[in-house]
């Protein structure tokens, strides 16, 4: 089969941990079997310069009709004052809500030749391969009534409204038994129902999905504090870890410093699967942005990049043995004490942005 990718590189070092990637498309496609096809567009402060816009209608398009985006970083001084509209966030955020991209997914794992270099205790982390599933597109940060009202009594009253639908909570529940199911078969829901109307119904649904046809996957809840302190206490507890998007917000950032750098860290956004294919719209991108502190220097870390190719590999064309073979890779590199600059310590060997990549498909 043929899968088509549009990479859209972005802004600072967007197109120079791109770059890796590409190289790696280019290993899988000499491989024979399978290939991948890449289209590129531009979006960010970059589709500003050519367009006017944060991302054409052009580009849009062929986001909604590939297999996946790989997505690399918008952003950057040069745009600050752009008009809001068509900042180079914009972009990002009309991806993600026209391809209905409601499910983000963080994983924290550590790498072994990191461990040590951790401020964390070794044996918590050393190992750690977790997932967290996030409800991104519904919940406290989109719910109506969003208001301030001033009480005229010197007082003013902030409400935000927490809203969940039962079809919500169901399409996140069936994502997170699926990605189970292709890592170590667990799923951890966490919400508050001891507090909250949405944490009663989450578990619900998660627990009626649960039983309709994933009761292979083991299903634990939590409640949400409880569950962050086990996060920092004892992560390798975890398999994959779901939650609404307020929560997931948090834990995954907490999650993600478990592991260490920004420059390490991998994400994906999924959609709905599509009733007759299966296929779901992805968007697949690093965690971190632009940094345009040292765009052109040749210095990016392009891990957080090709990892979540690897996620591509792993999400949306069911390649879990490929996927395992390149975060491997990823893994031997840094055990051969190879480190960018923003992960190097001590006794290892800081190289750039195009010798990591190599070294990476060398493995
Ligand atoms: P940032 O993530 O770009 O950089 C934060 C720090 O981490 C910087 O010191 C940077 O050099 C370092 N860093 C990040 N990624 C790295 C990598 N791959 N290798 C080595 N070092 C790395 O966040 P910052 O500085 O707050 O934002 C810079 C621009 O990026 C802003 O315009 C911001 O709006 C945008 N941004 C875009 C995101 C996206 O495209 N999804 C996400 C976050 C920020
Ligand atoms: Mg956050």
């Amino acid at each position: 089969a043929t899968h088509n990718l549009l990479l859209l590189p972005g802004d600072g070092i967007g197109p120079e941990i791109m770059v890796e990637v590409k190289k790696v498309i280019s290993w899988f496609n000499a491989q024979g079997g399978d290939s991948f096809e890449t289209d590129e567009g531009l979006v960010g402060g970059s589709a500003y310069d050519a367009h006017g816009v944060a991302i054409s209608e052009e580009d849009m398009a062929k986001a909604m009709a590939a297999d996946a985006v790989i997505f690399g970083a918008v952003g950057g001084p040069k745009w600050d004052s752009v008009p809001y509209d068509v900042r180079p966030e914009a972009g990002l955020l009309r991806l993600r809500k026209d391809m209905e991209l409601f499910a983000n997914l963080r994983p924290a794992i550590c790498y072994p030749a990191l461990a040590d270099a951790s401020s964390l205790k070794k044996d918590i982390i050393e190992g750690l391969d977790i997932l967290i599933l996030r409800e991104l597109t519904g919940g406290v940060y989109f719910g109506e009534p969003k208001t301030i009202t001033d009480l005229g009594n010197g007082q003013k009253r902030a409400i935000d409204t927490q809203v969940y639908d039962t079809y919500e909570i169901e399409r996140i529940a069936k994502a997170a038994f699926e990605f189970a199911r292709t890592r170590n078969g667990k799923v951890t829901s966490m919400e508050k129902r001891n507090v909250m109307k949405s944490g009663v119904l989450w578990n619900e649904v998660v627990t009626a999905t649960h039983k309709n046809g994933y009761e292979d996957v083991k299903l634990e809840h939590m409640l949400a504090d409880a569950g962050g302190m086990q996060l920092v206490r004892w992560p390798k507890q975890f398999d994959v870890i779901v939650c609404d998007n307020l929560f997931g917000d948090m834990l995954s950032d907490v999650a993600a410093m478990l592991t260490g750098s920004l420059g390490m860290l991998p994400s994906a956004s999924l959609g709905a699967a599509d009733p007759k294919t299966g296929k779901r719209k992805a968007l697949y991108e690093p965690v971190h942005g632009s940094a345009p502190d040292i765009a052109g220097t040749g210095a990016a870390n392009p891990i957080a990049m090709i990892a979540s190719f690897a996620m591509a590999l792993r999400y949306s064309f069911e390649k879990v043995a490929e996927a395992d073979m390149l975060d491997k890779a990823i893994a031997n590199a840094l055990a051969k004490g190879l480190r960018t600059k923003d992960i190097a310590s001590e006794g290892t060997k800081v190289v750039g942005t195009s010798e990591m990549g190599d070294a990476i498909i060398a493995e």
